[in-house]
């Protein structure tokens, strides 16, 4: 409502996975749902926010009151959410963006007869969240997520330095209720306030209650900076 936490703020969300063509039939994905992306749209959108959702193909209902923009490539996505970039005031990157696209896509479906072996040439595609954290103003608060299977902490202590973010949600991808596809996660929330890493590991809790803690931390972020 208009007396939100977030009244007057613009976010900007990316969610869901991205596909890169191979063919006119066939694509490269990966498991993301989009439930984290759109928990964390509807929550900013109740808590008064004007909110942008970019979103990769997934099959949820779009959140009401918010703004959709859909893409199918991470190309696309990059595009999406640079266009947009200077508009937002919290930007976080929830997608699963796949890290490699097909270089050369086939105009024609691919055949397999006569093939018993078919190799596709792939090339890294733009990451979004540090092309954010290269171009952002004052003001702007920026959060990634990081999904790893070794060394959580670690990683994402890492990701929250290389990429330039204030904030990375990290959650493990062997750990029983987080991850692709449930409606709860178990994360771990890194900062940096004032350069050193700041380490939170919170509860399970349902991915729409992580949204509002994601917010509320930002939101704070943001008033402090
Ligand atoms: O490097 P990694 O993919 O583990 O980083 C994950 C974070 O970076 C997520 O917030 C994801 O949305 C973002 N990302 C991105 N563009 C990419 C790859 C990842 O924005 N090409």
């Amino acid at each position: 409502g208009a007396e939100g936490l977030l009244s007057g703020v613009r976010v900007l969300i990316t969610a869901g996975p991205t596909r890169e063509p191979i063919d006119p039939v066939r694509f490269l994905s990966n498991h993301s749902s989009g439930r984290m992306g759109y928990a964390l749209a509807s929550a900013a959108h109740d808590l008064g926010a004007a909110v942008t959702l970019v979103s990769g193909p997934v099959s949820l209902p779009e959140p009401a009151g918010v703004t959709m923009v859909q893409v199918q490539t991470a190309a696309e996505m990059f595009d999406a959410v640079t266009a947009r970039f200077e508009q937002a005031d919290l930007v976080v990157m929830a997608a699963a963006v796949a890290d490699f696209a097909v270089a050369a896509q086939a105009d024609q479906k691919i055949k397999k007869r006569g093939r018993r072996a078919l190799t596709l040439q792939l090339e890294a595609t733009p990451d979004i969240l540090a092309w954010c954290g290269e171009h952002r103003h004052p003001g702007q608060v920026l959060c990634g997520f990081a999904m790893e299977t070794t060394e959580l902490v670690a990683h994402a202590t890492e990701k929250l330095a290389r990429k330039g973010a204030d904030m990375i949600v990290a959650n493990s991808l062997t750990t029983p209720g987080a991850g692709f596809g449930t409606d709860t996660n178990v994360v771990t929330i890194l900062t940096a306030t004032d350069g050193e890493p700041h380490r939170d590991d919170l509860p399970m809790m349902t991915k729409r209650e992580l949204a509002g803690q994601i917010l509320a931390r930002m939101a704070a972020l943001r008033v402090s900076a």
